[in-house]
Order: structure tokens, then sequence, then C-alpha cells
């Protein structure tokens, strides 16, 4: 297949180039992760987790993890793997795996030419990986994931909404981003025969960061704010009003 979006080496020259400033593996113990799970994403990847209605057996798996931070929060409570098409991202991830004793299961694979497809998940989920997909991709991208979904299994997909009148697409120093919102998304799994469970904005401490801070700014300032606000409570109607990131979760259909 002809990758137009190349997303995947593109974000391998960050990685690379380490213009990744909010890993800091130095500064993270478990109680980051215990935080992290308290987040708002991580309130809503448990609540769409618990569509599946059971608590034993669910195998989840990351498709995109970059440095996985999300999947090592799941890892205390779920039988959790992960992949992602970078090495370096995997090897960032599993300093930070390290922490809580390597729980997560990581691997190498490509969304749009998936090698490894023995092993099915009950539950997947990646953040900010869709968006840099072209719309050809976008169906590949879902197409391969159902392969590896169990049956009634679960895809959830954190975008950033690309169509947000508050989206400046120059906001941080990102690879291109293609069509990308929650009507847009829950479509494309409709089409795909999927039932949406669930949808809302979104609106992570990360992103914010990057929307109030030009792009030029000092990691280390970059870094602080983030964490100062980590420590805000935005409430819902902030989210929604703004909408710079969503969040679809769909179930397979029979
Ligand atoms: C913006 S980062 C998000 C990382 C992580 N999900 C997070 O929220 O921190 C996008 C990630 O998607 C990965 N990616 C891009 N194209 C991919 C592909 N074709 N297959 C697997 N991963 C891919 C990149 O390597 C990168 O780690």
């Amino acid at each position: 297949m002809n990758k137009v979006s190349n997303a995947g080496k593109i974000w391998g020259e960050f990685y690379k180039n380490k213009k990744i400033d909010w890993v800091r593996y130095d500064k993270k113990d478990s109680r980051y992760f215990e935080d992290l799970i308290k987040s708002d994403y991580g309130k809503i990847l448990i609540q769409c987790i618990n569509f599946l209605g059971k608590d034993e057996d669910i195998k989840i798996l990351e498709a995109g993890c970059g440095v996985g931070e999300m999947a090592i929060s799941l890892s205390m409570n779920y039988n959790v793997k992960a992949f992602d098409y970078n090495k370096e991202a995997l090897k960032i991830c599993n300093k930070l795996n390290n922490i809580l004793c390597k729980k997560v299961v990581l691997y190498i694979d490509d969304l749009l030419d998936l090698k490894v497809e023995k092993e099915k998940y009950n539950f997947i989920y990646n953040q900010a990986v869709l968006e840099y997909f072209t719309h050809e991709e976008k169906i590949i991208c879902i197409k391969n994931l159902k392969k590896i979904l169990e049956e009634e299994g679960i895809i959830v997909f954190v975008c950033q909404n690309t169509n947000s009148t508050y989206n400046n697409n120059d906001f941080i120093n990102q690879p291109n981003v293609y069509n990308c919102n929650i009507d847009y998304v829950k479509k494309l799994f409709i089409e795909n025969n999927f039932e949406i469970l669930f949808y809302d904005g979104l609106y992570t401490s990360k992103v914010f960061t990057n929307f109030l801070l030009p792009k030029y700014m000092n990691e280390n300032i970059k870094y602080y704010v983030w964490k100062i606000m980590d420590f805000l409570y935005f409430p819902s109607f902030i989210r929604r009003k703004y909408n710079l990131q969503f969040v679809v979760c769909a179930k397979i259909l029979k």
C-alpha cells in the first residue's frame, strides 16, 4: 500500500530527535500512573472498558501506543499489550514500563500493514493516531483492527478534532493532520459494521498546554505548565465547547 501520510515514519523523527518534552521517565513513579488512570482520559477509558460487562479475561491492546503511558496505567488492573510503528518510542515505553515491573507486553507493528494477527483482543484503543492518517488509511486502520478484535469487542479512538475552530494545525510542531471530527469518526465506524456506544469531547491537559503555549516555548516551561494544568479540573461543558479532542467508542456488530 502507498502510505500517503507516512505518519509512522514522521513520528519516528520526533522520537529520534527527542522532541517529546512530556516524557521524563526519571521523574515518574507508580503514583504518576495511578494519577493518570484517574484523569479524564483514564476515567473515560475505564467507562468504555466497562461496556464489555465482564471483569475477567479482558485483553486490552493499545495500537499506536507511542511511549505508552496509558497502557502502563491500565496494566495495573488489566492484561495489556501495546504496539507502535517506532522502536524508538517503544524503547522509551520500556523504560517507563520498568517502573511497574514491565507489565505491558510491547511489540512493533504497523496499523496500516498489520503483521501480528494471531491474538485477539476484547478492547483496542489509541490516542492521537487516527488524525494523522488520510481517509483511505483510516479505513484500512479500522479494517485491520477489526481482524484482531474478539466477537463483540470494543474499539475506542481518542482523536484531535482537526475541524475545531479552536484548533490551529500549527499549535504544536506536529506532522500533517487530516479531516477528523466526532461525526466523521462515528460514520467511519458505522460504515464498517460497528455500533456506537459512547462519544464525547475530551480536553486533556497536554493538549491544553500545547494550545496555550507557542511551539518555540522552552520545553521545561511547557512541562511545568502542563503539570499545573494537570491539577485543574475542566468541567465537561468546557470540554464540549472547545472540543479540541474527542473520544468515540464502538462495538463490533456480529
Ligand atoms: C501523537 S503520537 C501518540 C502516541 C500515544 N498514543 C500518546 O497518546 O501519547 C502518534 C503515534 O502513532 C504512531 N503511529 C503512526 N503511524 C503508525 C502506524 N502506521 N502503525 C502504528 N503506529 C503508528 C507513531 O509512531 C506515534 O507513536
